[in-house]
């Protein structure tokens, strides 16, 4: 296990869509393992494996302390709407409001092969949406809600 070094929003790397998993293997594993020690290091609430140079369709969300792991995740159900100041390890110092599902439901993989569903509401949701877009080459940056006061709040 390692931390890994996280890539940043300046690097075009982050803009690649990523690929799936076919194999759920000892490479993936220790993917999922290095995820789990930079997040974990850097007290983040979810990272996707291309922050840390992997173009997998991988990312892991903090749930009250744990972290927990989809892959190849699918969103199949969205409802509601909410607008929560977010940030990324990958945009430093940098925190904007958004509009995501208040609701979403999740198919994905655990890192043996398992499909299971995962639902969920409130910030979740909102974890999950933004660890999805990174797998799309998307950051929240480029969804910043326009509609609200504190709109990029730099420097915080
Ligand atoms: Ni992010």
């Amino acid at each position: 296990m390692a931390i890994r070094d996280i890539v940043l929003s300046t690097d075009d790397f982050l803009r690649k869509k990523s690929k799936p998993v076919k194999k759920f293997d000892e490479k993936l594993w220790g993917l999922l393992d290095d995820m789990h020690e930079t997040l974990n290091h850097t007290k983040g609430s979810g990272l996707s494996a291309v922050q840390i140079g992997s173009l997998k369709r991988v990312f892991i969300i903090d749930i009250n302390g744990a972290n927990l792991e989809f892959i190849n995740p699918e969103i199949v159900k969205k409802s509601g709407k909410q607008y929560k100041e977010e940030g990324c390890l990958s945009v430093k110092q940098a925190y904007a409001c958004v509009e995501r599902a208040e609701y979403v439901e999740i198919k994905a993989f655990d890192r043996y092969g398992y499909p299971f569903s995962f639902s969920s509401h409130d910030w979740t949701a909102v974890c999950l949406q933004h660890e999805y877009d990174h797998l799309e080459g998307v950051l929240y940056i480029d969804k910043i809600y326009k509609g609200k006061k504190r709109d990029t709040i730099v420097g915080e």
